[in-house]
């Protein structure tokens, strides 16, 4: 463990938001740590939501930074550009790249964190001598492709696995999870080692999306948190 707990954050996904009114409901997520935008073709996923040009305007009048989730085919040659857009991260489904180290060197070349995400059946073993080319492993606890899905608890194994790997290599390296993230939820996930959530229905599902966000910071953060040795107060 490192000595420092590390920091809780909260990526609301804009999957779960309306879509006709998007700068107003970035307003509603001023305290999130990052927005969260899901990018899908109808190949790579059987769905599909916004492309560049909406994430370049999203990048215009964003307050908070963008965390793009990739879930498109022909990764190699989208991504970059939406690094060029200036996203603080972009996130690429291993999957779907023919040369993921070559693009995360691209990505952070052109000034975004390197994301790389692994869908639910995908191992994280054969890519942890990558870690060092990454600034955030995202490990999907649902199937891409659909907000409000449950959790899967089956990833949770990944998920330490992940976390002992980047602790082990000394990497600066997030671990992002997505998909099913609840105030429930995110507990387990947090306990794994996840220290990046994202959160579509949670948030957007709630009256008071920056209620939902703080009451989700301070589970996550509960959990991330290291429990104090109990004092032994018998006497002996
Ligand atoms: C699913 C997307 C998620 C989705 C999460 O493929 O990648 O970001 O919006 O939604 P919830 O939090 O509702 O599961
Ligand atoms: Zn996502």
């Amino acid at each position: 463990m490192p000595s420092s707990p590390l920091k809780c954050c909260i990526n609301p996904s804009i999957l779960s938001a309306d879509f006709v009114n998007l700068a107003s409901e970035l307003a509603r997520i001023s305290n999130a740590d990052a927005v969260h935008v899901d990018v899908m073709d109808n190949d790579f996923v059987p769905n599909l939501t916004i492309g560049l040009p909406v994430v370049e305007r999203l990048q215009d009048v964003s307050p908070i930074p963008l965390d793009a989730h990739l879930m498109i085919s022909n990764v190699d040659r989208w991504a970059p550009q939406f690094a060029d857009a200036g996203l603080s991260s972009v996130t690429f489904h291993v999957e779907a790249s023919d040369a993921p180290i070559k693009l995360a060197r691209e990505l952070r070349a052109r000034g975004a964190k390197a994301g790389m995400a692994l869908r639910p059946a995908t191992p994280v073993e054969p890519y942890l001598d990558m870690l060092p080319e990454l600034d955030m492993l995202l490990i999907m606890t649902v199937e891409p492709g659909f907000g409000g899905q449950a959790f899967l608890d089956v990833m949770l194994p990944k998920i330490r696995r992940a976390r002992a790997a980047v602790d082990g290599s000394g990497v600066d390296v997030a671990i992002q999870v997505d998909g099913g993230i609840t105030e429930e939820t995110i507990t387990r996930a947090a306990e794994a080692g996840a220290n990046v959530f994202v959160a579509g229905s949670a948030v957007y599902g709630k009256a008071s999306p920056e209620e939902a966000i703080e009451s989700l910071r301070a589970k996550g953060q509960l959990a991330l948190t290291p429990k104090a040795p109990r004092l032994n107060t018998t006497a002996s």
